[in-house]
């Protein structure tokens, strides 16, 4: 990787030891799927490692830059785990107005750190395909409280290493404090609520 523009990728999430492949490996391998798509991935370019055809969209315009760069799709050929050419979009958008990018179309959808994607984005996931997504911002108990999606696992995560929990998962999302844990709530905070047990990341299907 010598091209500034992968430096962007190298200095954030391989320096960082955050890739986080292990969890797009492992979301690939345990649900079937080959579109995926990341609003608000900055230049995590990751998952196209391991999907065919992804779809990033971010505001930034260093992001813009660096999927537009050849070097980022020469990058991704040296390392997808598929044997077709990659498939990769990118679209400088606020997801929250919405992307020319059919609906119902993902497999996927990708929330990581960048606010409420699973409320604004749901409507480009298929019925019955997955929202993976961690609650830094509080998208996962966003997703808990909404009655199309069904919480289906929880992943731990140990450095690089990623595993998945299907049993007891209603042990999870039972607040530490007593407080009523709402849509408004999680609005004006944009924090995830203290749990009593916690994971890495969410998994949920959507069903409505
Ligand atoms: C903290 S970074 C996280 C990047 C990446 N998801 C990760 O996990 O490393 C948040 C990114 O989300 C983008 N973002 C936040 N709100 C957005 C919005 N409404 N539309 C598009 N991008 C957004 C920001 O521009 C930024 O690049």
């Amino acid at each position: 990787m010598t091209n500034d523009v992968l430096a962007l990728y190298r200095r954030y999430f391989v320096d960082t030891g955050y890739e986080r492949l292990g969890l797009f490996t492992l979301m690939a391998e345990r649900f079937a799927g080959r579109r995926a798509l990341y609003p608000g991935s900055f230049t995590h370019v990751t998952p196209a490692f391991v999907y065919p055809l992804t779809c990033f969209v971010d505001t930034d315009r260093r992001a813009a830059r660096f999927f537009a760069d050849p070097a980022v799709h020469d990058y991704v050929n040296r390392r997808k785990a598929y044997p077709e050419e990659p498939s990769i979009r990118f679209h400088r958008a606020d997801y929250t107005q919405g992307f020319p990018e059919v609906e119902e179309s993902f497999d996927l959808l990708i929330s990581q750190y960048a606010g409420f994607v699973s409320q604004h984005c749901k409507r480009y996931l298929k019925r019955d395909g997955v929202l993976v997504v961690n609650n830094s911002h509080g998208d996962a108990s966003m997703a808990w409280l909404d009655p199309e999606y069904a919480l289906v696992a929880a992943i731990n995560r140990r450095g690089e290493r990623f595993n998945l929990v299907e049993r007891d998962l209603a042990s999870y999302f039972v607040p530490k404090r007593d407080i009523a844990v709402t849509r408004e709530y999680i609005e004006r905070t944009r924090r995830g609520v203290a749990y009593t047990r916690r994971a890495n990341a969410f998994v949920f299907e959507r069903i409505g």
